[in-house]
């Protein structure tokens, strides 16, 4: 534990060398947590410039190499500049300055963050002493059961620092809206909520966290989900990407579908559903509540995206091409099909009134919502929804629960103390 009166020199030690980075899509990623861009950089390298001229002199100028970028909003402040207008701001590709969040041009990416904070909440607050003693208790759960939460946790646990990563590495810069950013800063931080809370779980439940965390390397099922998002994400982190061409903009939009409608809208979908039927029978109701939480963070997050894809094709409709849109059913597709083996691993008999069937389906159901919320049709005529209860979970109301089953008080600004 670091305190107030260790030596300043404990905290000046040089940072350890990256270790050399691999392009073994099976291999642990070093550094960023992304990918390796050793191969990324030969082909994205040449990217196009986006501006020829730059409305300020920055740093990379003033050093003699030419940084041709989009408006990152750290550019040097233009004295006297003209006052930002609301038709001055772009979803991407914008040129206004990017310091000033009003006057507001996306109001539902203000709102959104708004009720992001409004559902503030911590793993600490819920009560996890009725799962630590059914999951000590050798005849407490199935052998099923088990499997069931020692899966979806080695899942989300790193799947959520993986998209957490892939917000603040790749897809923030490309972003050019503050009040889109402003939601991004805060979907980022509930990311890191959501690691915790399947790190609380792991260490309430004494779980083996070197299992929990590896499995996204060790159990193919759950690699396959990271691996298919990974090649979406190594492009935008690649400092070498800019937007601004055709070509370049797809990719963001192409990326912006794989995280938010489909890593994020599908890939979450199975392990939510098989946890919180948990919870429904009374069983790990401590993680199935974490769960819960989560799931209403992570569909704000979804329709979040959404949003932003919807509003990069009004702005930018050369981009909506059949061609494309092709592509994006494909990849809504594949995904179906790798959620459902996912489904059918975890869930081989049926277990808990459910079996892979019904997942099956519920993901082709899930799968036709988020075609014709991003513009597509609906690509599994006539499925139903097996699991109506999952609407419901989604309306959670906070008060409702946590009054009831918080346990522990941590400090907010208001109630900071300097005693
Ligand atoms: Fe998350
Ligand atoms: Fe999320």
């Amino acid at each position: 534990m670091l305190n107030w009166d260790d030596p300043l020199a404990k905290f000046n030690t040089a940072p350890a060398a990256m270790p050399p980075q691999t392009n073994t899509a099976n291999a642990p990623h070093a550094g960023d947590g992304l990918v390796s861009h050793d191969q990324l950089m030969a082909t994205a390298g040449a990217a196009p410039s986006v501006n020829p001229e730059p409305a300020t002199i920055n740093l990379d100028q003033a050093e003699g190499t030419l940084n041709a970028d989009i408006n990152t909003g750290l550019e040097d402040i233009e004295m006297g500049a003209a006052r930002i207008q609301v038709d001055d701001k772009k979803i991407i590709n914008c040129r206004a300055d990017l310091n000033q969040l009003v006057p507001f041009k996306y109001d539902w990416a203000w709102q959104k963050y708004l009720d992001g904070c409004a559902n503030h909440w911590m793993p600490q607050e819920i009560n996890m002493t009725a799962d630590i003693a059914l999951w000590k208790d050798p005849n407490g759960l199935t052998e099923d059961e088990r499997a069931i939460v020692m899966r979806n946790l080695g899942f989300f646990s790193t799947a959520d620092s993986l998209v957490a990563n892939n917000l603040v590495l790749a897809v923030y810069r490309h972003i050019t809206n503050p009040e889109c950013r402003q939601y991004l800063l805060r979907q980022a931080f509930e990311e890191a909520v959501h690691t915790h809370a399947y790190q609380y779980c792991v260490e309430s439940l004494g779980m083996d966290e070197g299992e929990v965390f590896n499995m996204y390397r060790e159990v193919p099922v759950v690699a396959r989900k990271a691996e298919w998002a990974l090649p979406f994400t190594k492009y935008l982190s690649d400092p070498n990407f800019h937007t601004g061409t055709p070509e370049n903009d797809q990719k963001l939009l192409r990326e912006l579908i794989a995280f938010y409608v489909i890593f994020e809208g599908i890939f979450f979908y199975v392990g939510f559903t098989q946890i919180l039927s948990m919870g429904r029978r009374n069983k790990m109701t401590g993680v199935a509540e974490q769960f819960q939480y989560i799931l209403r963070d992570e569909s704000m997050h979804m329709n979040f995206g959404i949003d932003v894809i919807n509003q990069i094709k009004i702005e930018n409709p050369h981009l909506w091409t059949a061609e494309f849109k092709q592509e994006a059913i494909q990849m809504i597709r594949d995904a179906v099909e790798l959620e459902s083996q996912y489904a059918r691993d975890t869930v081989p008999r049926g277990v808990l009134g459910l079996n892979a069937p019904m997942f099956e389906e519920y993901l082709q159901f899930i799968a036709n919502r988020r075609c014709s919320q991003i513009g597509l049709p609906e690509q599994y005529p006539g499925v139903g929804n097996p699991f109506p209860w999952m609407s419901e979970v989604l309306d959670l109301k906070k008060e409702k629960n946590f009054f009831e089953t918080r346990v522990t008080e941590y400090q907010t600004g208001g109630a900071l103390s300097w005693d």
